[in-house]
């Protein structure tokens, strides 16, 4: 078999690792492996890329080797004879797609068309539902601990509250893993958000001799339930798929900004950005990713297009694309009640 190989959406670390696993299987499995440039856009316009042998030892930088682009195939009128046209100039019998949800919707309209063509999810989201952990997650996370663990110094130095603001999208998984693993006194999510009054209450609570500073996580989408003019009230231009620019919104600046009005802290916000997405994979991520890529290509081996690798507790399993793309993976109750019971409301 020839495999065609592309990375699309957001890069997450781990990338590479899905990439060289990938490789490795094919080498055991004797078949071929090709990289198409740029997601879909490579796919598109038969761009490829030669997966270099030197990948076996090398150790995943973070990135993708591939590049990436929120570039979205199906708003290009003749998509599929370019798409096809591609398949047969290069001889592909099958495409692994390392995505995100965008990405995932694709590879489904994709195979709905007949397109051979199996998922690997990743996004430092962790908001698919059909996998357990995507990967990318972990290694944002570790990124946005660290991040939080160093700004206490300067909060405390200086008596401060700083608002860290986090990616995630719309669901709130980073900024609460992150908030709970650096100690952070308020964690602030999209799916369940506390009001004005609530967050004043936890600060000034927290706010004695001892103690004249904190530290505040906010998700980048979330929005005060009490206070609309804080909110999402600005025009954006979207991506491909229709995504705004989440980190504009400044709603770590906003809270800053209405903490020092109303309770007359010094405060200040800090965006944590891309250095969440870059850098190299956790030791989890390696392995995970490691084992998407395997488990990849055996489903590829196998014939079992239209299906994505998924992280069941310890196992890797398959499942469909359709149901992978039915639903976002938004924080649970649960995880939310042992948040609350962190910041001891
Ligand atoms: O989906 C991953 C993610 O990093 C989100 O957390 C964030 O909102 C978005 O991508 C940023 O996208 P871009 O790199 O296009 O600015």
């Amino acid at each position: 078999m020839r495999i065609g190989i592309l990375t699309s959406g957001g890069d997450t670390p781990g990338m590479n690792s899905v990439i060289r696993a990938a490789f490795i299987q094919c080498q055991n499995l004797n078949h071929e492996l090709i990289g198409f440039k740029h997601g879909w856009k490579g796919l598109i316009n038969n761009i490829t890329q030669e997966i270099p042998i030197d990948i076996i030892d090398q150790k995943d930088q973070g990135g993708t080797l591939l590049g990436s682009a929120r570039f979205n195939p199906l708003n290009i009128t003749d998509h599929m004879s370019k798409i096809k046209n591609t398949l047969e100039n290069n001889n592909i019998d099958c495409i692994i797609a390392i995505g995100g949800d965008d990405t995932l919707g694709v590879a489904n309209a994709l195979h709905q068309n007949n397109i051979p063509i199996i998922g690997v999810p990743k996004t430092i989201d962790n908001d698919l539902e059909s996998t357990d952990y995507t990967f990318g997650f972990n290694t944002a996370v570790t990124t946005a601990t660290n991040a939080i663990d160093q700004l206490k110094s300067t909060a405390k130095s200086h008596e401060r509250i700083i608002v860290v603001q986090i990616m995630g999208r719309y669901s709130g998984w980073i900024t609460l893993h992150s908030g709970i693993a650096g100690n952070a006194h308020v964690i602030l999510i999209p799916e369940y958000p506390l009001k004005l009054n609530e967050i004043y209450h936890l600060i000034q609570r927290r706010y004695n001799d001892k103690n004249k500073w904190a530290i505040i996580v906010v998700s980048e989408a979330y929005e005060i339930p009490d206070d609309e003019k804080s909110n999402h009230n600005i025009t954006q231009e979207k991506d491909e798929y229709g995504h705004i620019q989440l980190e504009k919104l400044e709603i770590a600046k906003k809270i800053a900004t209405k903490i020092k009005q109303d309770l007359g802290f010094d405060t200040r916000s800090v965006t944590l950005g891309h250095t969440q997405r870059g850098g190299s994979p956790s030791s989890f991520d390696r392995v995970l990713s490691t084992q998407f890529g395997l488990f990849a290509i055996k489903l590829a081996h196998e014939s079992k297009f239209g299906t994505m690798t998924s992280l069941k507790g310890s196992k890797i399993i398959s499942v469909k694309l359709k149901d992978a793309i039915s639903k976002l993976k938004k924080v649970d109750l649960e995880s939310w009640a042992q948040a609350k019971e962190i910041m001891m409301i």
